[in-house]
């Protein structure tokens, strides 16, 4: 069974994967009751860390009930990734994760996220350097190159291995595709194939159904799945998973009792962390997911949206409980 550090995870483990302006700690917390088995958080800026910019700072709160979680930073300085290293580490996190996968013009232009995989010696300095500071495990998050003539990924996993990364998770993808395409698999089970290596190879990309997750486990033999956009409003998707993987057979949806009460946690919860306003306003793009699908659903779902008062938002809930309560999904 995989261990990251000295973390013993269980038998193909699901995690969280970092997501921008998604994976704050009510919808971690979420998930992990849900069956997530490591969560991270999205990616922080070394150089706002550095700069003990107020956004950067808040991101690194983190709860026991989360626990194992990974602090994910970016950066292509030294220097500001060992300083980032030294102030993540007060947040006392089980596991430092590297972003060496972020597409994105403002963060590639600066060569870090994936604009690293055009440098691979700097990131196994910058990796090699973020070891030696810290006594946490030190994992990295990276796409499978910069574009398609230019895959490396199973040399650059052993570089990173031989300097004490200890989990690498790759999604299936150039830096080139960004999210277009399907993510590809073969190379990220080149990598676990690898004679040499021996820390877990996760697999990430396109894990949308549990049966893609037994696929990445059965006919790619990667130690675990990374699950990033279908948990989105959705964070019976670890338990849909888990069940399946055990039983061979689908779990029924949540029903709306229990749709409607993850959604009011999950206000209550952001409420409780970051104050009335951002709480409401940021969680407002997950309550798509969580009423999926329903007919005749729109003005209930322009409520929860718009409104900005937090009561407001907890009466439409009650609300789409009395009208919609017997709804069967499917
Ligand atoms: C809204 C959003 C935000 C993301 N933010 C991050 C991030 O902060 N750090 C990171 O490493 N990847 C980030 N990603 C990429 C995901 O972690 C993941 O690699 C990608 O979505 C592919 O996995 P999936 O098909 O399971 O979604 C983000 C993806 C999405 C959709």
């Amino acid at each position: 069974m995989p261990k990251i550090g000295d973390i013993q995870l269980p038998d193909f483990p699901l995690l969280l994967a970092p997501m921008e302006d998604v994976s704050d700690p009510p919808f971690r917390a979420l998930c992990k009751e849900q069956g997530a088995d490591v969560v991270y958080t999205e990616f922080i800026s070394s150089e706002g860390l550095i700069r003990d910019a107020a956004k950067s700072v808040m991101k690194l709160d983190i709860y026991e009930k989360e626990r194992p979680v990974g602090i994910q930073i970016f950066g292509a300085n030294l220097d500001s990734m060992l300083r980032s290293v030294e102030i993540v580490e007060k947040s006392n996190p089980d596991i430092i994760d590297i972003n060496f996968g972020c597409p994105v013009k403002k963060v590639v232009s600066k060569g870090a996220g994936a604009g690293i995989l055009k440098d691979i010696d700097l990131m196994v300095k910058l990796t090699d350097a973020m070891v030696k500071h810290t006594n946490l495990p030190i994992t990295v998050k990276t796409r499978l190159g910069w574009d398609a003539d230019s895959i490396k990924i199973v040399e650059v996993a052993e570089r990173l291995q031989d300097v004490g990364c200890a989990a690498i998770a790759i999604h299936g993808r150039t830096r080139v595709q960004m999210y277009k395409g399907d993510a590809d698999w073969a190379p990220i089970a080149q990598v676990k194939n690898n004679q040499r290596m021996h820390i877990p190879v996760f697999g990430n990309g396109d894990v949308n159904t549990p049966e893609a997750a037994v696929k990445m486990r059965d006919e790619y033999g990667l130690d675990g799945a990374m699950i990033g956009r279908a948990s989105i409003g959705y964070p019976w998707f670890f338990n849909e998973v888990k069940h399946f993987i055990e039983t061979g057979e689908h779990k029924a949806p949540p029903t709306m009792q229990e749709r409607v009460e993850a959604a009011r946690r999950h206000l209550q919860m952001a409420i409780d962390w970051k104050g009335e306003k951002l709480g409401v306003f940021e969680t407002r793009r997950h309550y798509t997911n969580y009423f999926k699908g329903i007919p005749d659903f729109k003005e209930y779902r322009m409520k929860m949206v718009t409104s900005d008062e937090s009561p407001d938002v907890f009466a439409t809930f009650d609300a789409v409980l009395d009208k919609f309560g017997d709804y069967q999904f499917s």
